[in-house]
């Protein structure tokens, strides 16, 4: 049985990620925030889909501490991974730091992935993937190292928008490195999703606003389809560092594709992060 770990697995593409590779006859390890929640999932992704290989592991991916502390959780039950979707992500209307002192819609968004990942590589081996659940809204991303932490000029569409360039030049970074290790990592939108993620923005206008725009958007079922179809399909063995639109390969922004821009913005998340990956 293959094992995945899904993360923000409790709700939206998450949960329904998790419940396709329920179905596909994955074991599953929700990573989530709130242990209520994700029980309350749990049980009914055991009814929806009869598959019952599912347990918990709890995470605030705004904390490296505590990324590093439930991946070793997972490493002292698990010792192997087929399978890591970082999906988690959030939205912040108005500019917060982490207690690692970084601002918040990329703590999540971006460094939840970079950390997980992090942690999590050493059980991972040759077939393994890495999924990364990045947005269409990448394209609009600029990415300027100096003021990306800064409150100065932070709008929460833009800052969204670089948190998931980030994910793409993240999945181009780390595709190359584990080339060799036969270890695939992919990127995708999964489509406009009506899910809560602007309503936990912390702003009720723009919660409204999310919602009007969301409603005209497809089904979470629907919006988990590429990223299950990135972490099961056989078709996918040996493709990696794309990014994928309705399971289809792209290649993602230009600046997305700037390896040099890539490199440089992964120092920068080592050197913010103080995880350095010895490849
Ligand atoms: N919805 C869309 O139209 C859309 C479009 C493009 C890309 N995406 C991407 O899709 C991914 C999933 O989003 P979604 O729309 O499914 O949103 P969602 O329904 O709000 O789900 C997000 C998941 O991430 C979890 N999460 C958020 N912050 C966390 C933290 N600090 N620690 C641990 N877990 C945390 C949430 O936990 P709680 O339930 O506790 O909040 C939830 O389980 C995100 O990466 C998002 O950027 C979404």
């Amino acid at each position: 049985m293959k094992h995945a770990i899904v993360t923000g697995a409790n709700a939206g593409i998450g949960y329904a990620t998790t419940k396709g590779l329920l179905q596909a006859g994955f074991k599953v390890s929700m990573f989530c925030r709130n242990r209520m929640k994700a029980e309350e999932a749990l049980k009914e992704l055991i009814k929806e889909t009869g598959n019952d290989a599912i347990d918990i592991f709890i995470v605030d991916f705004s904390s490296l501490k505590s990324i590093e502390k439930t991946a070793a959780e997972f490493k002292e039950k698990y010792n192997a991974l087929d399978v890591l979707v970082n999906n988690a992500g959030a939205t912040f209307a108005s500019f917060e730091k982490s207690e690692d002192d970084l601002e918040m819609t990329m703590a999540v968004n971006h460094f939840g992935y970079f950390a997980t990942t992090f942690h999590l590589l050493p059980l991972l081996q040759s077939g393994s993937r890495i999924v990364n659940v990045s947005s269409k809204a990448h394209y609009g991303g600029q990415i300027d190292l100096n003021t990306i932490n800064e409150e100065k000029g932070y709008f929460v569409f833009k800052q969204y928008e670089i948190s998931k360039l980030a994910n793409v030049l993240f999945t181009k970074y780390l595709a190359r490195q584990l080339a060799e290790k036969n270890i695939t990592v992919n990127c995708l939108h999964p489509g406009v999703v009506k899910t809560k993620i602007g309503n936990k923005a912390g702003n009720k206008l723009f919660g409204f606003v999310w919602s009007l725009f969301s409603a005209f958007g497809i089904n979470p079922d629907k919006g988990a389809e590429t990223s299950i179809y990135l972490a099961s399909s056989d078709k996918l063995a040996d493709i990696t560092g794309m990014y994928f639109d309705k399971k289809v390969a792209y290649k993602g922004s230009e600046l997305s594709r700037d390896e040099e821009l890539q490199e440089k913005f992964w120092k920068w998340s080592e050197s913010m992060s103080g995880l350095v990956y010895a490849f």
